[in-house]
Formats: structure tokens, C-alpha cells, sequence
């Protein structure tokens, strides 16, 4: 008798209409290259890379619906009907009735921290994002982690490492007082710390808080519906809702958000800030036209405004957002096969490898996590990125190197870029460069910019 299937297969919820080819090339090409680029992923051409996981900014397909939008851009300098559009899907989807669109994420953060930090404050979150701590340092602010102490141990298996700690927030709060903290964020999923999200138990937990202290809470809304299906799959009571109302809850304990929508939205390039708030919304409506563009383009065109509108559409559907998150299951689940140090639990955007032990015969001052990401690339062209001590930089008053507790190299996936395929191919690239690993020497740094330093920062092989 026939044995009955198991159909535990899963596959990617849409066909494949239009190709972009991509290069394989030869191991002394890449060393060469590798070389040029001072040994810094960010500084490779594109051209020269075979499998991309530098990033899932920016980097994902558009669906045929976007395109056909874009092409009812409606391209007047004031007005746009795209926005209109978008800003009346902000409202459905986050919950929040104003809206001010940006070119991108960092953008947003800039306006808000400008608008809302005065010298000498400080901002808690949980984990810092370089570009989200940096503009709050350039605005005089002093950011402080408040993650819950799991989030910086690689092997916990904590189902939520997102999570505020509300005994560091409400001692901070004591300490500073509530005057000087202009808001307390929280990012989910918590990209430095593996793509980890928080739970909404801990979410009501800290905005009670923020609440009794009269505080402002602020969100990170970047990826918010990887966080979104997080609480579905692992936090009671909320199997049965969907990724549409569960988002919307996220979003009602917020007083607003900023958003990268070169993630979730799908789209190659915008971002917005997004309130409840009148009066940060009518500062930063003032802002935008200083620095992005009028108010009703924030720097875009108004197709890039329509994909992003027809993006929040599709981002919110399940089948969307729960192939996404386990194609990087997957991936994890193929890397441990073979011993690879990986960071637990897989996250929602990414895996991260454990460079401290997949090279442990590396001090941190050698750059770990940066040689890592070269060797994987010299090997099969494949492109991470550093999320380590060259990312965490300098002590902004100090000078010092900040010395992470992670030093991680991301493996980050596009949204329907890649199949089952190429992660095959990734998987046994990186498992022969950890049959290898002892061979490693480390890094120097020889080019170091002040912001920012590992986009362009370059390095010497030992
Ligand atoms: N917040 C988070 C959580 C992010 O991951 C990013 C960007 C930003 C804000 C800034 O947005 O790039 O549109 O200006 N992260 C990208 C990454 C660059 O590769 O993780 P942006």
C-alpha cells in the first residue's frame, strides 16, 4: 500500500515573471576584487556579487501589481493623487492619522530626532540601529539600551529578545527623570540582535510605564509585520487574529512610528514618519521642505508612493509575510546541519552568524565578523554583511571603540528574490568556509570615516 504524503513542503506563494541574470565568477576574481573593496562588503560592485544577501533595504521585487502602478504616477510637484493615496492606506493599516513621506528611513529618524531631542536628553530603546543612534547623538541626545540582558547572548532561545527590560527603563527613568527622556523606542524585529521581536505582552507592559511617567513612546515600524507574525506563531491568544488587526495593535500603544518602507512595503526606495501627535506632525510637515521635498512627495516621485501604497496592501497578507520569515527558517535550518554558529532564534530578516565562535581564535580587535563576511565572499560570491564592532563604532564622547557584545555577520534576504536554490548554494559556500575557518587571520583597519564607518570603512588582510 502507497504510503500517505506528508505535504509539509511549502513554496513560494507567487510564479516568476521577469529574470535579471547574475555572474558566477572565479575564486581569483573575487580574491582580487575582495582586495579592491579594502575588504568591506559594502564597497564590492554589485556586479561582481552571485548571490546578494547584503541587505532586504531596497533589494526586493516589486509584484506586477506595483508595476502597473507605477505607471499611474502622478507626477504634479504638489497634490500628488498618489499620496493621498498612500496617506489614506497609512491610516488603515498603522492606525495613525497623519503622515509626512521621506525618501527614506533615516530621513525620518532625522527630523523626528531633531524635533524632539534638545541637547543633553537621553532615548531609550531597545538595541541601537547605527543610523537611528546617530541622528539621535547629532541632535545632542544620549541613546541607552534598555533590550532585556538575553538579547545580547547569541544562543538564548528566548522566544521574544526584543523585549524591554521595564526595570532599566523605569530606573533610567528615576535617574534622569522624565523631563530629559523625550521618548523611549522600540524597533521590531530588533535588526543588531538578530532580528528578534518583542512581544505585545511586553509592548502594553512598557507603555503603561511610559504612560505613568508621562513619557512618549515611538516606534520602528521598519519591519513591523515580521513582528507582527511573531506574535501570531508564538504568543497565546493571538493565533487566530491576523497580520492586519495584530499590526494595528502594535501600532495603538504608540504615539508614532517611522518606517524604511525599502522593507516591508516592498518597493526599491521611501520612508515616512507617521503620528498621532498634531503637533510633532505639524513640525515635521514644516521640516520635510527644508530637507526631502514638499510635504506631499518627501523627496519621492509619486510612482515610488504608489508601489509603496499598493506594498502595504500586500505586506500585511499572510501568505506574504509567512514565506518570507520561513524561507529564513530554512535557511537556519540548513546552516545547523552543519555545525555553523548561528544566532537563536532565527530571526525575521535575516540569519546572523555567531562570528565570535565560528572564530574564536580571533580577538575582536582582529574584526571577526568583518573577515567572516570577506572569506564568505572570496569563496562563492556570496555577500553579507558586518554587524560587529565595525558597526557599533566609536563612543561618541570617549572616542573608544564600542565593543558589542554580538559580533554577527547578516545573511539577509531580499523579499521574492531568492529561492530554495540559491540558499542551498549559500549553505554549502559557508559550511566549507567554517571547514576552513582555522586558516583565518583577521583584519586591520586602514581607512576609518567618522559616521558610519562600515559603509566605507577599508581593511588590510593580516
Ligand atoms: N530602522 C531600521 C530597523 C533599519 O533596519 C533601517 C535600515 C533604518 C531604520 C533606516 O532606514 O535605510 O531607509 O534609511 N536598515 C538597512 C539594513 C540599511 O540593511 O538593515 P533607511
Amino acid at each position: 500500500m502507497a504510503k500517505r504524503v506528508a505535504k509539509k513542503s511549502w513554496a513560494e506563494p507567487y510564479k516568476i515573471k521577469m529574470v535579471e541574470p547574475i555572474k558566477m565568477t572565479t575564486r581569483g576574481y573575487r580574491e582580487k576584487a575582495a582586495k579592491e573593496a579594502g575588504y568591506n562588503t559594502f564597497l564590492l560592485k554589485s556586479e561582481d556579487v552571485y548571490i546578494d544577501l547584503l541587505t532586504d533595504s531596497g533589494t526586493n521585487a516589486m509584484s506586477d501589481y506595483q508595476w502597473a502602478g507605477m505607471m499611474l504616477g502622478d507626477e504634479a510637484y504638489a497634490g500628488s493623487r498618489n499620496f493621498y493615496y498612500l496617506w489614506d492606506n497609512v491610516k488603515k493599516y498603522y492606525g495613525m492619522p497623519y503622515f509626512v513621506p521621506t525618501h527614506q528611513g533615516r530621513a525620518a529618524e532625522h527630523m523626528i530626532s531633531k524635533i524632539m531631542i534638545k541637547p543633553g536628553d537621553f532615548i531609550p530603546g531597545n538595541m541601537y540601529f547605527t543610523t537611528t543612534r546617530v541622528h539621535q547623538e547629532l541632535a545632542g541626545g544620549t541613546f541607552v539600551d534598555v533590550i532585556i540582558d538575553e538579547a545580547h547572548d547569541a544562543q538564548s532561545k528566548h522566544p521574544f529578545k526584543g523585549n524591554v527590560d521595564p526595570r532599566k527603563l523605569e530606573a533610567l527613568i528615576k535617574k534622569v527623570g522624565a523631563d530629559k527622556i523625550p521618548y523611549v523606542f522600540m524597533a521590531g524585529p530588533v535588526n543588531m540582535a538578530g532580528g528578534q521581536p518583542f512581544s505585545m505582552a511586553n509592548l502594553k507592559e512598557v507603555s503603561k510605564l511610559t504612560e505613568k511617567y508621562g513619557v512618549k513612546l515611538w516606534f520602528d515600524a521598519t519591519r513591523a509585520t515580521e513582528n507582527a507574525y511573531f506574535i501570531k506563531m508564538k504568543e497565546k491568544g493571538y493565533e487566530k487574529k491576523s497580520i492586519e488587526q495584530i499590526l494595528l495593535e502594535m501600532c495603538s500603544y504608540y504615539d508614532g512610528l517611522w518606517v524604511s518602507a525599502k522593507k516591508d512595503l516592498m518597493v526599491n526606495i521611501g520612508g515616512f514618519l507617521a503620528t498621532r501627535n498634531k503637533k510633532v506632525f505639524e513640525e515635521a510637515r514644516n521640516m520635510v521642505v527644508i530637507y526631502e521635498g514638499l510635504h506631499s512627495y518627501g523627496g519621492l516621485a509619486g510612482r515610488d508612493m504608489e508601489a509603496m501604497a499598493r506594498g502595504l496592501e500586500e505586506m500585511v497578507q499572510f501568505d506574504n509575510i509567512s514565506m518570507r520569515v520561513r524561507q529564513v527558517e530554512y535557511c537556519g535550518a540548513e546552516l545547523e546541519k552543519y555545525g555553523v554558529p548561528l544566532v537563536y532564534p532565527f530571526g525575521g530578516h535575516a540569519i546572523f552568524l555567531d562570528a565570535k565562535r565560528f572564530l574564536p581564535h580571533l580577538k575582536q580587535d582582529l574584526f571577526p565578523a568583518q573577515t567572516l563576511a570577506a572569506e564568505i565572499y572570496i569563496d562563492s560570491g556570496v555577500r553579507g554583511m558586518e554587524r560587529g564592532l565595525v558597526s557599533s563604532g566609536r563612543d561618541a564622547k570617549t572616542g573608544e571603540h564600542r565593543y558589542p557584545k554580538l559580533e554577527l555577520v547578516r545573511l539577509t534576504f531580499p523579499r521574492r528574490v531568492y529561492t530554495q536554490s540559491h540558499i542551498d548554494v549559500m549553505v554549502e559556500s559557508i559550511a566549507d568556509v567554517y571547514e576552513k575557518r582555522k586558516s583565518m587571520k583577521g583584519l586591520k583597519m586602514v581607512y576609518e570615516p567618522k559616521y558610519l564607518r562600515f559603509f566605507q570603512a577599508r581593511f588590510k588582510k593580516l
